[in-house]
């Protein structure tokens, strides 16, 4: 397949690092050098169902492209306030499309894992044209008392509109279960028979272990695709990597052993959005001319699970 339009949408509440040192033990002086984090945009008053739709809107539009002709849509989400109906019924309806459509949780890796299920259904002949929303709020998923966490996210949507044609030249998926490492946990309605302890537990993270994995993982899985396709790191243009921590993207940076300026960021006023980080990355760097048509471009990302994942295409 080929992504021939992207789309984002950012909530407009604006958190600063200082912001949070109003009620957080925590300072701009700890968070920035950590992970590069400036500020980061939250959810208010916006509901994440109507900024997948517009994501989306904005995605069929750059693409040119009608949501009746939409074959099938992929909707990349942890946790929104639907448990059903499913999020990409939602975008389908919002859109106006009429395909079959499927939610997906891959955390962090979203993106990736949906690029994948759109090729093989394309591969399969199953599907033409493709929507992927990845749309996430992990500010909702994180104690706003917990310094450890939610310090480190903001919320968005991004979209991706696929088309037939070869410009996607590898994925890699990985997984490796780690449940103790990065999880939330959140009671259901009890029942007569329920006789268990249940509570909710907010987004826990072993930041060290995860940091090690995400390094290990995403650098792993692009190495993996590079040997693959028998492709030098140089031979990439662009490094689109998850926006979770700047010092993790400069790790991967370093092992690849590639300039600085083939890895555009925006962790530093987006945080980490979850799935919705590459497609946001990517649709900003569309937009500002960072990426151009023709471009080869490696996409990696990790996270809960663990799992990861990576891809080469052309833009
Ligand atoms: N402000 C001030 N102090 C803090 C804060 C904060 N926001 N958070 C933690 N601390 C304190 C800790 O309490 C600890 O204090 P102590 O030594 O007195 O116990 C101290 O800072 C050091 O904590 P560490 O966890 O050792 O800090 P570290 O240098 O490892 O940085 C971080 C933490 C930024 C989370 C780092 O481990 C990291 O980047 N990990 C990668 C994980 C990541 O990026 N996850 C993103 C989400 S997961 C995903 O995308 C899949």
């Amino acid at each position: 397949m080929k992504i021939i339009g992207t789309g984002s949408v950012i909530p407009k509440k604006i958190v600063t690092n200082d912001m949070l040192s109003e009620f957080l033990d925590t300072s701009d002086a700890w968070i920035y050098p950590r992970t590069g984090i400036k500020y980061r945009h939250v959810i208010s008053d916006e509901k994440l169902e109507d900024m997948a739709i517009e994501a989306a809107r904005k995605a069929l539009d750059d693409a040119g492209m009608k949501a009746e002709e939409l074959d099938f849509i992929i909707c990349s989400n942890v946790v929104n306030e639907y448990v059903t109906p499913s999020l990409s019924c939602i975008i389908q309806g919002g859109i106006g499309a009429t395909c079959p459509c499927i939610d997906i949780n891959c955390a962090c890796a979203g993106f990736i894992y949906a690029l994948d299920l759109a090729e093989a259904q394309y591969k399969a002949g199953r599907v033409k044209n493709v929507l992927i929303v990845c749309a996430e709020e992990p500010t909702r998923m994180t104690s706003w008392k917990d310094r450890n966490v939610c310090v480190l996210f903001g919320d968005g949507a991004g979209a991706a509109v696929l088309t037939e044609g070869d410009n996607i030249k590898g994925i890699k998926l990985s997984a490796a279960s780690a449940t103790d490492k990065l999880y939330q946990i959140r009671t259901l309605e009890p029942t007569p028979y329920i006789t268990k302890e249940e509570q909710n537990i907010s987004l826990q993270l072993k930041g060290q272990d995860v940091f090690k994995f995400a390094v290990k993982a995403s650098s792993g899985d692009i190495k993996y695709l590079l040997d693959q396709l028998h492709m030098k790191a140089e031979d990439v243009d662009k490094y689109l990597l998850h926006q979770a921590n700047i010092r993790i993207i400069h790790a991967i940076r370093d092992y690849l052993e590639q300039p600085d300026e083939k890895f555009p960021t925006n962790v530093e006023n987006h945080g980490n959005s979850s799935s919705a980080s590459c497609p946001i990355l990517l649709d900003e760097c569309r937009r500002n001319g960072t990426v151009k048509k023709g471009d080869i471009l490696a996409l990696s990302a990790f996270g809960a699970g663990f799992i990861s994942g990576a891809a080469i295409m052309e833009l």
